[in-house]
C-alpha cells in the first residue's frame, strides 16, 4: 500500500522510524524543512512535487492549527477506497470531513514512548471506514506498541486524557520524585538513576504480573516500615488520589472543548 504521511516532526518522526522496518507500505513524507528519513522513505518538501500521485493512506502528522489550510489541498492525492489517518489532538472527524467531504477517517493518539515501540495508541475509526481500512490503521499502531479500540470518539478523548497526557503526567512525577532525592542528599546523576530505573522495573514488574497494582504495593510494605512511613504521607488525606482524579479530568475537558 502507499502511505503519505503530511508533517515529520516529533511524533510523525516516532511513528516513521517504526513504520519504515515494520510494515511493506511504500512510505512518502512531505515536511518542508528537510529531515532525516530512514531507508526506502520517499522524502518531499512541498505538495507539488507529488504531481498526479494518489495514495491509499494519508496521515495527517501536522500541528492541529495547519490542517485547515492544509488538508484541503491533499483531497486529489487521497485514492478512491483511501483512508485518513489522523493524529492531530483535538481534532474531530467532523472536523476533517468539513474540509474533504465525506471519507473513511481513522483518528489515532499515540503517545511519545511510540518511539521506543512501547506507546499506547487509541484508535477510532468512523462508520465509512471498512474492516479492511480498520485492520492496516489497527496493524500501524500495533507497530509501535499497543493498540486500544475506541468505539466512540468520546472514548477517543479519555484514552486521551490517560494515555496521550499520560508520558506529560509520568514525566512530572518523576521530576518532583528526582527533586526529593536530590534535596535528600544524591547529586543529579544519581537521583536521576535512582528514580527512573525503580520506576521503569516497578512497571515493568506490575506489568508482568496477575497481582493488582494494590496488592503489589501491599506486598512491600512492612508495617511501621520505612515504605509505611513513606505511604503514609503520600497517601494522606487521599490528595494524590484527588489530585490525579482532577488531572485526568481537566485533560478531557480540555479535549472536549477542542471538539
Ligand atoms: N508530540 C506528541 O507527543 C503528540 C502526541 C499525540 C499527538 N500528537 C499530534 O501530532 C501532530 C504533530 O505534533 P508534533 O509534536 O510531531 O509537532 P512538530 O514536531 O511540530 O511536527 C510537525 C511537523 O509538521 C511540519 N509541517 C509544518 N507545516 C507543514 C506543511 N504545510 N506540510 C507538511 N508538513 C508541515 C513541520 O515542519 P517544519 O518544522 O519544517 O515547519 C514539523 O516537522 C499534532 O497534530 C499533535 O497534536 C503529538
Amino acid at each position: 500500500m502507499s502511505l503519505l504521511m503530511i508533517g515529520c516532526g516529533k511524533m510523525g518522526g516516532s511513528l516513521l522510524t517504526r513504520w519504515a522496518t515494520s510494515t511493506n507500505h511504500t512510505i512518502t513524507i512531505i515536511n518542508p524543512s528537510l529531515v532525516k528519513a530512514p531507508q526506502g522513505v520517499i522524502v518531499k518538501q512541498a505538495i507539488d512535487e507529488l504531481f498526479d500521485q494518489r495514495f491509499d493512506i494519508i496521515v495527517i502528522a501536522i500541528k492541529p492549527q495547519l490542517i485547515e489550510q492544509v488538508l484541503p489541498l491533499y483531497r486529489r492525492h487521497l485514492a478512491d477506497s483511501g483512508c485518513i489517518i489522523s493524529i492531530a489532538a483535538g481534532y474531530s472527524v467532523a472536523s476533517i470531513e468539513k474540509l474533504i467531504g465525506e471519507q473513511a477517517v481513522v483518528r489515532v493518539m499515540p503517545n511519545l514512548p511510540a518511539q521506543i515501540g512501547r506507546g499506547v495508541s487509541g484508535l477510532y475509526a468512523n462508520s465509512r471506514c471498512s474492516a479492511v481500512q480498520i485492520d492496516n490503521a489497527v496493524a500501524l499502531t500495533d507497530a509501535v506498541g499497543y493498540t486500544h479500540l475506541a468505539a466512540t470518539e468520546d472514548e477517543l478523548d479519555r484514552v486521551t486524557a490517560v494515555a496521550g497526557n499520560g508520558p506529560g503526567y509520568a514525566f512530572e512525577i518523576a521530576r518532583c520524585w528526582i527533586e526529593s532525592a536530590i534535596k535528600l542528599g544524591f547529586s543529579p546523576q544519581t537521583a536521576r538513576e535512582l528514580v527512573l530505573k525503580t520506576l521503569g522495573g516497578s512497571m515493568e514488574l506490575a506489568l508482568t504480573s496477575k497481582e493488582d497494582i494494590e496488592n503489589l504495593r501491599n506486598s512491600v510494605t512492612s508495617k511501621n516500615g520505612t515504605t509505611a512511613a513513606g505511604l503514609n504521607a503520600l497517601m494522606q488525606d487521599k490528595k494524590l488520589e484527588f489530585l490525579f482524579e482532577s488531572t485526568v479530568s481537566s485533560a478531557y475537558q480540555r479535549a472536549v472543548a477542542l471538539r
